[in-house]
Order: structure tokens, then sequence, then C-alpha cells
């Protein structure tokens, strides 16, 4: 089933959402318990925002594998190729049929963005609220191609925003329009339901499909659009909220320090927005992402994860699997292969390596590994890979911006280790007989209770 928006989404998640009745500050209290939620927790609901009468805060919203199928109307086994073959029907977006409910309450030109929305502060030394999990769309100057991503946005004074601009397509957009000299119109859509949300951080290269047509396809329906009020945007009709604005050409200003996805704060000189109108529905819903989370592990492992099995399957026999590592904010992954010989393997690296920017170090295991479980993984480091004879290096490699090891510059590096098996029955892992373990379940139940 295709959700319309966030609040249908919540409203059928039961028991799964867990509404927090005590008033709790946006100033880090909600990013501490976003921060402290295990990946299969339930969603929660703010109810009581202080400074906030009336204002509602979700979090912890696409964290578990169990939401994310329930958001996709699959099975947590088929969430991967499920969003695979979705992701495959792209279906274009359509005009929104009469007014926009993400239009229903407007404020054009706000001066002060904190006294209309909840923004929150994450770590002790941001300089700021931060806005962590908004789409922000705009237009290509150069090509009228429809651009989105989620980008960091600082809380600045005076109705402005910085805003990040690290990665395609939206740099490539902003430095477009500042080459001819113009302001970048751009809408950031807050509070969407979790297939469209994920579509912003899909990759879509410039031939690649539209990512709304893309966000179309992963959530089974056409996305809703209507006109933004005070810049040439289409924004997503459905959204809880949408902050409209122009980024200015030319303008650099520090943005940051901020609490990366990286575990590290990272600062830096960022075009900043001027923010023309503030429109929210009626008892709106501000969503909250604490970088570093689980909420981002699972865009991550959605969005660049999945995306980077499929290419792998299609490149290479034998891969039956890949997992982004938790809080490496996409550096990191692990792929399981079966029957795939020494030299395949090492292709798959140098592949998996060159396919992803962020990725800067995979491990390739057998399928006997359970790839989600940290002990197995680093067992088979410890006992199948050599490290002279199993570490493949790219140098000269593109460091990412976030990554303090690198910070942006074209020293990077990366590198796979290659933790398979080799021939022999000195590799076969211990086992103990079937009808003993049987019992043995029984009674660790019993124990666990
Ligand atoms: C949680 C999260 C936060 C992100 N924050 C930023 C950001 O602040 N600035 C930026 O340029 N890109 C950021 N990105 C990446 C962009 O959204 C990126 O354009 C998008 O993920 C496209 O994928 P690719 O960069 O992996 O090709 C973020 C991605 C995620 C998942």
């Amino acid at each position: 089933m295709a959700y319309s928006d966030l609040r249908g989404f919540l409203a059928d998640l039961g028991d799964d959402l867990k509404h927090v009745g005590e008033t709790f500050d946006p100033r880090f209290e909600m990013a501490a318990v976003l921060r402290g939620l295990p990946a299969e927790a339930p969603a929660v609901m703010f109810d009581k925002v202080t400074g906030y009468p009336g204002a509602r805060v979700a979090g912890n919203l696409i964290a578990s594998r169990r939401r994310m199928a329930k958001a996709f109307g699959t099975s947590e086994e088929r969430l991967a190729q499920t969003y695979l073959d979705n992701k495959a029907h792209v279906i274009a977006p359509v005009a929104a049929q009469g007014a926009a409910p993400a239009q229903e309450v407007v404020h054009r030109a706000p001066d002060d963005l904190l006294s209309l929305l909840p923004i929150l502060t994450h770590h002790e030394k941001d300089a700021a609220p931060f806005i962590t999990i908004g789409m922000v769309l705009c237009t290509d100057p150069a090509t009228g191609r429809r651009g989105m991503g989620i980008h960091r946005m600082m809380v600045k004074g005076g109705g402005r925003l910085g805003i990040l601009l690290a990665n395609p397509p939206l740099s490539q957009f902003h430095a477009n329009s500042e080459a001819a000299g113009r302001p970048l119109d751009v809408a950031i859509a807050l509070g969407l339901e979790p297939a469209t949300l994920l579509a912003s951080v899909v990759r879509s290269g410039p031939q690649g499909p539209d990512k709304m047509a893309v966000a179309g396809g992963l959530r089974g329906a056409p996305v809703e659009l209507a006109r933004a009020l005070t810049v040439d945007v289409e924004v997503p009709a459905r959204a809880e909220i949408v902050i409209e604005g122009r980024v200015l050409p030319g303008v650099r200003e520090t943005e940051g320090p901020f609490g990366e996805n990286t575990g590290y704060y990272f600062s830096n000189l960022s075009p900043v927005i001027e923010v023309t109108a503030v429109t929210h529905r009626d008892n709106f819903i501000y969503p909250g992402l604490c970088p570093w989370s689980a909420d981002v592990d699972m865009l991550l492992s959605l969005a660049a994860g999945t995306e980077l099995l499929g290419q792998l399957q299609d490149m290479v026999a034998g891969v039956v699997d890949l997992e982004m590592t938790g809080g490496t904010a996409g550096f990191s992954a692990v792929v399981a292969v079966k029957a795939c010989p020494r030299h395949e393997v090492r292709r798959l690296v140098m592949l998996a390596l060159n396919l992803d920017r962020r990725l800067k170090t995979v491990t390739v295991v057998d399928d006997d590994i359970d790839i989600r479980d940290p002990r197995e993984v680093a067992w088979a480091i410890a006992t199948r890979y050599l490290p002279e004879r199993d570490t493949v290096i790219i140098g000269g490699a593109e460091g990412y911006v976030i990554d303090p090891s690198s910070a942006g510059s074209s020293a990077g590096s990366k590198a796979g280790f290659v933790a398979t098996r080799g021939p022999g029955p000195q590799f076969d892992k211990v086992t103990l007989p079937a009808a003993a373990q049987a019992r043995a379940r029984q009674l660790i139940a019993e124990i666990l209770r």
C-alpha cells in the first residue's frame, strides 16, 4: 500500500509508534533520545515540545527494517528486492488537485524560523539548530532538470539558512546558477512518508530519471506536486512543512560546527539561503533525524547499499548480499559471496570501491558468514584474511568531504579486504549436532525469558 503522507504512515504504525506525553526540549533532549534508541525500537512522537505549544516532533521514523518494509508494503526479507524492483519502475509525479495541504498555513518572508518550527539542536558543540531531514528541491538553471537531495542546514538569524552543498546534483546546479550570477530557487520539504524521503538520496546520475519519478516508483503511486508560492519550484503537496527560499549567488559564510553522520564535528564555508516563505499543514509534525543514528544507517543501507548490491550482482557472478556497516556514514561495507574465485573477488573489490564515491573500505566474506553480525565478520577477517596477500589498495581517490581522515582532498585512498576462505576443510566452521542445538535453543530461550 502506498502511503500518501507521513501522518497516514504514522497512523498505520499502531504499537510501532510510541507517543511521549512528557514535555521534551528540541534543544539536545530529543536528539539524545533519537541517538539512544536502537534500530528496532518503535518510532517516537513527542506530543509536547518545550517552547512550542501545540507542535509535535516525530523521530526514529525509518530506522527499522520492519517500518521500512511497511512503508514499501513488503516483508523485511523482500525489502531490498522490492526497493530495486520499485525503483526500476518510475512513476512520473502529478499535479495535486485542489489546495495543497502543505500550504494550509503560510508565513511570508519570516524573519525568525525558530519562532515557527521546533528545529532540533543536536550536539553540544553545534553552532546552532540544524535541519537534518529536509528534502531540498531545485531546478538546474542550465538544463531545467529537477534535482533533490538531503542537505544539512544551519539556522542563522534574519530568516537565513546556511546549506552544505557538497554533493551533486545540487552542488552542480548551484555552481551553474552562480556562473549565471543568479540566485538559485529552492524548496525544502519536511515530513514526508519514508519512500518519498528515500528517493532524495537515491543515486541518479545526470542521465538518470527524475528523482521525483523514482519516488513515485518507490512508493508505487505518483507523488502529488504543487507549485511553491514564492519560488519557481514544485513541492510535494502533502509534506508537513515546506521552506521556500533562494540560495544567494557568491555568498559563503561559516556553517557549523555540526556533529555529522561520521560522529565528528564538521565546519564549512557554505552558501546561504534567504528564506522567502514557510508553509505548513494545520497541526504540522516536525521530523527529527539525529546524525550518526540508526535512521541514517537505514537511508544509507537502502539508497547506497542495495543500489551497490544490485550493480555488483549485474557485474560479478556469486555476489549474495551486501551490508553497509552501521555508523560509518556509508564509508564501509561488507559483501558476501558464494563460490567466487579469488581473482573475481579482487575484481569485485575494485568495482565496489569505484562505483560508490563514498565507500572507503570493503570487506568480502563467504556466505557462511552473517554479514550483519560484527563478531562473525571480525572472525572471518581474523582467520581467513592475510594482510599482505589479501589487501587491495586504491590511491589518489577523492576524499569524502566529511571524512576527517581525508577531508575532501584528492589524497584520499580506499582499501578492500578479501576475507574469503581458502580451499580445504581447515576453513570449515565448527558445528554441533542438530538435535543438541534444538534442545539447547529451548533451554536458552527459557533462561533468557
Ligand atoms: C542523512 C544524510 C545527510 C546528508 N547530508 C548532506 C549534506 O549536508 N550535504 C550534501 O552535500 N550532501 C548530503 N547528503 C548526500 C546528498 O543527499 C546526496 O546528494 C545524495 O545522497 C545523492 O547520493 P550520492 O551523493 O551518494 O550520489 C546526505 C545524505 C544523507 C543520507
